[in-house]
């Protein structure tokens, strides 16, 4: 049960407590204005993503050809942490859904140690929708591609917090000629083109990349405790 009716419930048993059975007004009072406002919310950002969805499944990219899936979301649209990784991979693309093959277990586990996870408290997405063959790198075309649909993604959701899983988010998003090794663990102002306001951005190894040297586990997790502690500074309820 929601909070406003949990309220408006424990307000009517009280009235009730006192013998009062029944409550009339000239005009009806809105209990819920928050809540349709939230739902209002909610329906605008997913009418976005269906328009960005369209357009974004028009990009004229060979890469659809050899796909089986569109792959465009998970997580909850409403977020203040949205996840960005590279592309889908064999699983992703049978399902079409980001991260849920070997390395989306890994993200899971990785962001569930901070107390985040994709069905309360955060979105997730990839800078490539559409699955390069054998699961290699995408090109730079292909990045440039989809790199401005990449930014009004981010613009409809409009998080506090962007979370850059491995090389092609870190290094696309953030414009940075050196790869993840050297600024993993750092924060960084990151500019939408779309939006107004500060949006923290930190790069973080992919887990693909973890799973393939696990000794490099103890870094991700020293910035996955930066992110927890961003998370208590700015507020965010998880
Ligand atoms: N790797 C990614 O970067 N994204 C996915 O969705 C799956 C694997």
């Amino acid at each position: 049960m929601s909070n406003i009716r949990k309220n408006s419930l424990s307000i009517l048993n009280y009235y009730k407590s006192f013998g009062v059975e029944s409550h009339i007004q000239n005009t009806p009072r809105i209990r819920f204005k928050n809540y349709n406002d939230q739902k209002n919310q909610k329906k605008t950002i997913h009418g976005k993503l269906t328009e960005l969805k369209k357009k974004i499944i028009n990009v004229d990219c060979k890469l659809k050809l050899n796909s089986k899936n569109f792959v465009f979301y998970d997580g909850i649209l409403r977020s203040d942490i949205m996840i960005i990784g590279e592309a889908p991979g064999f699983e992703e693309d049978k399902v079409g859904k980001p991260f849920v093959g070997a390395a989306g277990k890994k993200l899971d586990e990785m962001i569930n140690a901070i107390g985040l996870d994709r069905k309360n408290n955060v979105y997730i997405t990839n800078i490539i929708p559409w699955r390069p063959t054998n699961n290699r790198t995408p090109t730079e075309n292909e990045i440039n591609l989809f790199l401005p649909y990449v930014e009004e993604h981010i613009s409809i959701i409009s998080p506090k917090i962007l979370l850059l899983f491995g090389n092609v988010a870190s290094k696309s998003l953030l414009n940075l000629n050196e790869g993840i090794t050297k600024h993993r663990g750092k924060w960084f102002n990151y500019n939408n083109p779309f939006l107004n306001k500060k949006i923290f951005a930190t790069c973080i190894f992919h887990p693909s990349y973890l799973l393939r040297s696990p000794n490099k586990k103890k870094f991700a997790w020293e910035d996955l405790k930066k992110v927890k502690e961003k998370i208590t500074n700015l507020k965010i309820t998880i």
